[in-house]
This record gives C-alpha cells, structure tokens and sequence, in this order.
C-alpha cells in the first residue's frame, strides 16, 4: 500500500473535547494517522470543554481512550508519548459571554491550517461560529467541521447554514457524514466510474431494484437522550442511507472536484419521489424493538434501555420505498432499511438485476436465481456477483448460483482505515468531495420532511420488533408486496 503523503502542520481545535465522538474516535484516527507519518509532529490538537482540566488531565483521558479504541498491536508507547505532546486543553464554556477566547488564540499559530472540529450537540454550531468570529479566529486557512445531524428538520438545519456562513464559507465548512469516509462507500465511485461493465447495465433496462440494509446489533450506547428526539429516520436514513443512494444512483460526474460529485448527488436527492402523506403508511414502515435476544443474549427493550416509565413513540428501525424519477432509474424502486438491535451489524447494497426474459434452458435445469451484485459495506468488505453456472459433471445440464467473489480483506491484506482518519486529513487538506454541501442537506430534508410529519400526525405506536429479529413483520410485506423479497442471506 502507497504511504500516505504528510499533510501540512495544522492546529485542530476540538469542541466536545471529552465527549464521547472525541474519545472513541477522532484521537484514535489521529492517532493512527500521526503512527502512519501523515500527521507532521509540530501539529497541535487542542481540547476545549467545559471542565476544568490541565493538559496533563486531558493526556491522561486520551491516552486511556487510545488503549479502549486502537488495537493493542498497533499502540506503540513511544508513538504513543510523542502524539500525547501535542495534545493540550483549554476550558471554555463556549457559551458564556466573557469566555476566555484569548486563551484559546494564544495556543494558535496563525500561519498554519486552522481546523475547528464542533463534536457538540449542533444547538451550539452557531453560537460557537459567531463566537470565533467575534474572536477573530477565522483566519483565511480556517475550516469549520461539523457533526450531523446538521438541525432536527429543514427549518432547523436552514437557521444553522446561514448562522455557519455568516462566519465560514462554504469552502470552509467541511459537513461530515462518516459514511462517506468508509473506504468500501468510496469504492462506490471506483465500482462505477473505473469500470466500464458495470456503468453500461446500470440502468433501468436492466436493474429490477435496489436495496440498501444498514443493520446495528447495538441499542441505545449512552446515547439516550439524543436518540429518542431524533429516532431511526433523522439518525440514519436522511444522512448516511440517502448519500449511499445518491452514489449508487447518481450520473458520472465530470470530475472528482467536490463541487462536481456534490452536483450529481443534488440532482439525486431533487429527483427523489416526494411522499404524499397518503402514500406514508404504504411506502414507509416504522418500528421500535422491544424485549429479545441477540446471539443468544437477553437483550431488554427500547422503553427499559431509555429508563422511563412513559412511552417513547420513537422509531429505532424504519424501512421505505423510494424512487429516483430519472429516465436512467424510472420503475427501479430503492428499499431502504434500517435499525438497532437486528441480529447483525451489516450495511449492504444489493443491485437485484431483472430476470432473463426467455430461457433456452429447460425449467428443471435450475432453481433460477436473477443476477445480484451483492456490496457489502462493512464488515467482511467486499463484493459478490450472483451468476448462473453450469455444475460439473456428466450427470445432465444442471444450473446453480455461484458467486464471483471478491473479499478486500483478503485481496489487499491491508488494515481498513476508519472513516474519521480520510475525513480528518480531507479537512487539513480542504479536499470537500467526501463532505455534505448545505443543498445535499436541505434536500435530503425535504425530502424527509413529510413522512416526519405523516407519521407524527399519526396517533399509532411504532411497530414493535423482538430485538435480534430483521424488524416488523410489515418491513416483509413491503416489499413482498411487490413481488420481491429482502437479501437475509447475511450470515
Ligand atoms: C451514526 C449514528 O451516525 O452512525 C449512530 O448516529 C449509528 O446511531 C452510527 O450507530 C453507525 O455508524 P457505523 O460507522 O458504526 O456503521
């Protein structure tokens, strides 16, 4: 594998500093990225945060976070020690009228690239825009990084672009949806756009649907309050499972410059079919799991994980039908599911092509099977063509399913980076092709908007779904309904 190229020497500010994204995974990609030699070691990261600690505290915190979060066999202590210096810490109520910004400046070379990483809730993106602002910390080499979700609905996330911009620019403001930093979504683009074979079949003529299946195992991990306001919906599917749409679906840009990519994938989110609120209860299927088991663990339901007596009517598992109105996609309809406690964590894309319009075969010959590219995101990365195979031996013409195989892991032999380590130094080095534009987000909510507001118009509870299980039974007859069925074959 190439070694990554050094970046510039940067100053990383991070908001959220003792949070839990900071811990569990920005000092970890940073970490990995100053072992690979990317990251120059005159860089700075400093923490802000509330809580009164001295460098030595906030050391002291990241180093246990790298023992939790980075493979012991690659946790060397002297790299170790020398990434630990260029940690320090300054504690700031963001908030507060008279916070001590000057503390913060006196830390900052103003020659250098100059990241802000806002790892807090996104109530406070605008006052701490405005505040470094005012501090005349925005320098010209200054970026602004921001979590999603970017605002709990298209109202929200409208009022927290236009406070970011009276600050940054959009060429400074680097929007993540970390999906797109998985090396198996960026390989999206080199599926399509370095190979000839598969851009030509790509099109309705020959693809029945699509499915896209992000499943977790895990429930709530301390995030509670959060999760039960923003449900399945707003937490999944109108960030990381509409931008695995738009890569799938998107035309081939003109080039790889951001601004081209983030075009196509706008054209995507415009051509999504608005949801009528009649069509809500057809089209999309909520649900919430309840008490279960997954790999053989009593696993308690949604109501006990939050703790609280009285009933959540948020959705921990949704599952939809779109549809991109485009000549290249017109009658090829995206199934869209997603949700916590399944019975495994799997992202997966399945490109179901259309069956073979007449066989010369006899019906007997086979169990026919149409052809599948199966794309699997995470884990076991890799990909897996479904082709009809003629079985070995004299015995008659018997046809099976085989697969056309390719497992990453295996084919490069080489650790898979984390999303957060191309993202952060996509930052440092201002490349914004893997990052949101502020019209993706706006038209991923619009789009997303009127079944949030379907559903709360509606008096019924979430579907329940035992955890372990692949969600209501009603995510089945969606899309059986059609005459076509979910990939299970997970194992
Ligand atoms: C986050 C969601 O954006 O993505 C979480 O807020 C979810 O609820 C997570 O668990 C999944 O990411 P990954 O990288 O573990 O697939």
């Amino acid at each position: 594998m190439a070694r990554p190229i050094p970046v510039d020497i940067f100053d990383c500010v991070v908001f959220g500093a003792t949070g839990d994204l900071t811990l569990r995974k920005l000092l970890p990609a940073l970490y990995y990225r100053f072992r690979d030699g990317q990251i120059p070691d005159a860089s700075r990261i400093i923490g802000i945060a509330r809580s009164a600690l001295s460098d030595i505290d906030f050391r002291a915190r990241a180093s246990a976070a790298l023992e939790q979060h980075v493979a012991p066999s690659d946790l060397d202590q002297n790299l170790v020690g020398r990434f630990l210096t260029c940690l320090s810490y300054v504690a700031l109520d963001v908030t507060a009228a008279d916070a001590d910004w000057p503390s913060l400046e006196r830390k900052l070379d103003p020659a250098r690239v100059r990241i802000f990483y806002l790892a807090t809730s996104p109530e406070l993106y605008g006052p701490v825009c405005k505040a470094l602002g005012s501090a005349g910390l925005n320098t010209g080499r200054s970026r602004v990084v921001l979590e999603k979700p970017i605002g709990h609905d298209l109202q929200s996330a409208r009022e927290i672009i236009s406070e970011v911009a009276a600050v940054f620019t959009e060429a400074q403001t680097f929007r993540i949806d970390h999906f797109l930093g998985k090396e198996t979504v960026q390989n999206l683009m080199a599926l399509r756009f370095a190979n000839t074979i598969f851009e030509r079949v790509w099109t309705t003529d020959v693809i029945d649907h699509v499915q896209i299946t992000v499943s977790e195992t895990v429930g709530l991990e301390g995030r509670a309050g959060y999760y039960d306001r923003a449900g399945a919906l707003r937490d999944m599917v109108q960030n990381h499972l509409l931008q695995l749409l738009c890569l799938i679906a998107m035309e081939p840009p003109v080039s790889l410059e951001a601004d081209r990519v983030r075009d196509e994938k706008l054209k995507v989110l415009r051509a999504l079919r608005p949801i009528a609120p009649h069509e809500v209860t057809a089209l999309t299927v909520r649900g919430q799991y309840a008490q279960g088991a997954i790999d053989g663990r009593p696993v308690p339901g949604y109501q006990a994980d939050l703790g609280r007596d009285t009933p959540s009517g948020t959705e921990t598992f949704v599952a939809l039908k779109a549809e991109v109105m485009t000549w290249r996609w017109a009658n090829v309809p995206f199934y869209l599911r997603t949700g916590k406690r399944l019975p495994r964590k799997v992202s997966e894309i399945v490109i179901q092509f259309r069956a073979q319009p007449f066989s010369i075969f006899p019906a007997e010959a086979a169990d026919w099977q149409p052809n599948r590219l199966v794309i699997r995101l995470q884990p076991e990365e890799g990909m897996r063509l479904d082709m009809m195979t003629k079985d070995p031996g004299s015995g008659g013409l018997h046809l099976s399913c085989t697969g056309l195989d390719i497992r990453f892991d295996t084919a490069f032999g080489t650790r898979f980076p984390d999303a957060y380590e191309r993202l952060l130094m996509d930052t440092v080095r201002g490349d914004a092709t893997l990052f949101m534009r502020h019209d993706e987000v706006e038209a991923a909510w619009h789009w997303v908007e009127p079944i949030l507001e379907a559903w709360a118009a509606r008096p019924e509870a979430p579907r329940p779904y035992p955890a372990g299980s692949w969600g209501p039974t009603a995510s089945i007859a969606l899309i059986e309904r059609d005459g076509r069925s979910w990939h299970e074959e997970m194992g």
